[in-house]
């Protein structure tokens, strides 16, 4: 028994990571807040020159005094990162210790089989899953839902539009959901999967749904960037662009929401091809963004409604970003917001800050929001879902449910709202 006993505590000793002077075998993400103008530089150094990934802000650029920066460490730059900030007397917290065991739970299915099952939307899904998924939930409701390809990827992966289509009646108008614009942001897709499950499931049965369903058609681009998801799942889960490969040096992948025709490249945005905000060689010089703006071109006259799903930092941000100006109807835009996030207080008891993206985060030009809104979409939006930083890019699926129903219930919210003053 004693023998056991001992064995099994040397057995988790095995598992715990080493941590001290020597080595620190995990990946880990830090909060690091600099205080000083030498810490700002030596973090923007340190997020640049070493094998790391920026979570928190979009890039080094935007690193300032007093403003929490979320950094991810991968396990073999720790030690030399730690010993940076050591070196410079950076304090910093360390928000997960063992990033692998959380990347290992998300990529892992334990049902028998991953594609069917009750707890299928509070998972995570491969690339090929959500394809399956995609033409099975055509073929089990063909009389509501069309697929339609738009385009595809610049590695030829086909982008798949489902069109849910409740009834005929005339004139009807429509609202636009995407995901997945951004790689790692792996809660995105997870919402458009479950807005299509709750729209179907509860049609005729929830009164929200139903109204908004009977008034507009519903287009839902489950994953805008297909490559760059595809290589989340298998080379590099903090990825964030697309993949194309830059014709000037070796970088890869352009930031494809910093890819639309909406004052592009200007500030906030980076014409160097090796960093996270890079905005591609001209406006919708990526396939993925050409597609989306074509067929928002060709269907502005019914799509009343624009909605695009990030993560993380619980944000409801409505035009502009690439501009400090106001929208010409930001009072109507602002209302709206506050009452989806006022929901989100009550039913979820969680805090959803909002406002135009410029004033309530960053510039940030050539979005899809404020090229939409150009476009005449009078009602555009960019949701960013949970969490705060806590988990970041790598939210656990268990809290995938309330993530999404929170989402979602500002997603009725404002689509009722569309409904009413149009
Ligand atoms: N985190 C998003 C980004 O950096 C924010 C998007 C807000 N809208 C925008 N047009 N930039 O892309
Ligand atoms: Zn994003």
């Amino acid at each position: 028994m004693k023998g056991l006993l001992i064995l099994f505590v040397l057995m988790n000793l095995g598992k715990l990571p080493r941590t001290g002077h020597c080595t620190e075998t995990r990946d880990q993400i830090l909060s690091i807040t600099p205080t000083t103008k030498e810490q700002v530089d030596i973090l923007k150094n340190v997020s640049t020159q070493y094998e790391t990934a920026l979570w928190q802000p979009a890039a080094p650029q935007f690193i300032k005094e007093e403003t929490e920066v979320h950094l991810f460490v991968p396990a073999n730059s720790s030690e030399t990162v730690a010993g940076l900030l050591q070196k410079h007397a950076i304090t910093h917290e360390v928000l997960l210790a063992n990033a692998n065991e959380l990347i290992e739970m998300q990529t892992r299915n334990d049902s028998t089989d991953p594609r069917s099952g009750s707890t299928f939307y509070e998972r995570y899904h491969s690339l090929e899953d959500i394809y399956y998924w995609i033409n099975r939930t055509q073929q089990d409701n063909p009389a509501t839902v069309e697929v339609i390809l738009i385009g595809s990827s610049s590695e030829k992966r086909p982008l798949y539009v489902l069109k849910l289509s409740m009834n005929n009646r005339p004139n009807k108008k429509a609202m636009w959901i995407d995901c997945g614009i951004h790689a790692r942001e792996w809660v995105s897709p997870a919402f458009c999967l479950w807005f299509v499950r709750h729209s179907l499931s509860f049609y005729r049965q929830n009164q929200d749904i139903t109204h908004i369903l009977d008034n507009m058609d519903v287009y839902v681009l489950p994953v805008m960037n297909p490559d760059g998801y595809y290589y989340t799942w298998t080379t590099n889960r903090m990825w964030r662009k697309n993949r194309s490969v830059s014709k000037r040096g070796g970088c890869i992948g352009v930031d494809l929401n910093r890819n639309f025709d909406a004052n592009w490249c200007t500030e906030g945005a980076s014409d160097e091809p090796c960093t996270e905000i890079y905005c591609g060689e001209f406006p919708e010089s990526e396939p993925e963004t050409q597609a989306v703006a074509d067929f928002l071109r060709k269907n502005k006259d019914t799509v009343q409604l624009y909605l695009t799903i990030h993560s993380y930092s619980q944000m409801l941000l409505f035009p502009y970003s690439c501009t400090v100006e106001e929208a010409e109807n930001h009072r109507d835009l602002l209302e709206m917001a506050q009452e989806a996030a006022q929901k989100i207080r009550r039913y979820y008891r969680n805090n959803y800050r909002y406002g135009s993206g410029a004033k309530t985060i960053y510039l940030a030009p050539g979005g899809s929001d404020d090229w939409a809104y150009n476009l005449g979409i009078k009602y555009s939006f960019t949701f960013e879902l949970q969490d705060r930083g806590r988990y970041g890019f790598l939210l656990p699926p268990s809290h995938i449910p309330k993530a999404c129903n929170e989402a979602l219930t500002a997603a009725k919210t404002i689509a009722l709202k569309v409904i009413e003053k149009t």
